[in-house]
């Protein structure tokens, strides 16, 4: 049996008539890393809100755990890790203070918040932080506090809203790690991204996700090969000369504003007919397909716009 199960979901905010999810179905099964990838306000933080039971769902069904999540919230709580996209950390308080103080919120002793903690702060690689405020921390620090936070519990499901937006890259691969840690430890996690690298690191399955709604479903793989080709020739002409060349080119191409995608399983032989066509861009590159094709090929825009 799936651990989530959602069908028809919608999530309607008061006084708006904008559905921010507009009827999602998706299943999450235990021990997967699944993920929601989609641009600003395509609807994840109010998916995470509900599968968090912090938010009631306007429409559809919704189970977690086999549980209704407005009827057992409370018990449903005590077995999520909750990430949510700002982090929430008291800055006045030291990075130990965090920990025990959210412990004991959730009814854990302070016996056992002390321990914990203790094993926590090694887990996040933050053991020599332990004694500094929490307003002296990296964004990268702060984040891995939050996740060390949403621990404390032993969660069986792990939702994270952005993990890693607005951190350095090396910030975002320690943290990849500790995720990776995680799963491997049985940890089922369920996360938002609008970053393609991180959603084709991270998840085993995940869900494009635009405008409240889900454009497909897939393994990072399976979405790919659906719908793009292998590999993409990335063209730059002088302003103005893209749409000539994208129409002299001919075949799968996506015209941008500053530049030419050409879809092909071949990128090399794609580039060879660019110069035998007498084309000359400014810049060519061949590279693999990504994530970020698929959203644009499902939605016209990019997933950063
Ligand atoms: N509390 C709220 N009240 C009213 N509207 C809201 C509320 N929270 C979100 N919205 C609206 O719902 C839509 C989806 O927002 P949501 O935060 O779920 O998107 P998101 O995918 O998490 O975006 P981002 O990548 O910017 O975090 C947006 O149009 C947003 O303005
Ligand atoms: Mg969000």
């Amino acid at each position: 049996m799936a651990l989530i199960e959602a069908q028809g979901l919608e999530k309607r905010y008061p006084g708006t008539d904008v559905k921010a999810v507009a009827g999602i179905g998706f299943q999450v099964e235990r021990g997967e890393a699944f993920g929601f990838l989609g641009p600003n306000g395509a609807g994840k933080s109010s998916t995470m809100r509900m599968l968090a039971c912090v938010s009631r769902p306007s429409g559809g069904t919704l189970r977690i755990l086999d549980r209704d999540p407005v009827s057992h919230g409370r018990e449903l709580r005590a077995r999520l890790g909750v990430v949510p996209q700002d982090d929430a950390l008291d800055l006045q308080l030291t990075v130990r203070e965090n920990l025990i103080v959210y412990g004991l919120y959730f009814g854990l002793s302070l016996t056992h918040m002390r321990a914990k903690s203790a094993e926590l702060l090694e887990f996040a690689q933050l053991a020599e932080k332990a004694g500094e405020r929490v307003e002296h921390l990296s964004g990268g620090m702060r984040r891995r506090l939050t996740i060390a936070r949403s621990l404390v519990n032993d969660p069986d499901i792990l939702l994270l809203d952005e993990p890693t937006t607005g951190l350095d890259p090396q910030a975002r691969h320690i943290l990849w790690d500790r995720l990776f840690r995680l799963k491997s430890a049985g940890v089922t996690l369920i996360l938002t991204t609008h970053y393609m690298d991180e959603a084709e690191q991270l998840c085993d399955r995940l869900v494009i996700m635009d405008k409240g709604l889900i454009a497909d479903e897939g393994t990072p793989r399976e979405l790919i090969e659906r719908h793009v080709t292998r590999e993409v020739l990335e063209l730059r002409f002088p302003p103005g000369e893209q749409e000539a060349a994208g129409e002299k080119l001919g075949g799968d191409v996506e015209v941008l504003p500053d530049r030419l995608l050409c879809y092909a399983d071949d990128g090399d032989a794609v580039l060879g007919r660019v110069t035998e066509l007498g084309l000359h861009p400014l810049t060519a590159l061949v590279r693999r397909a990504t994530l970020e094709d698929v959203f644009l090929r499902l939605t016209g825009r990019s997933l950063t716009d």
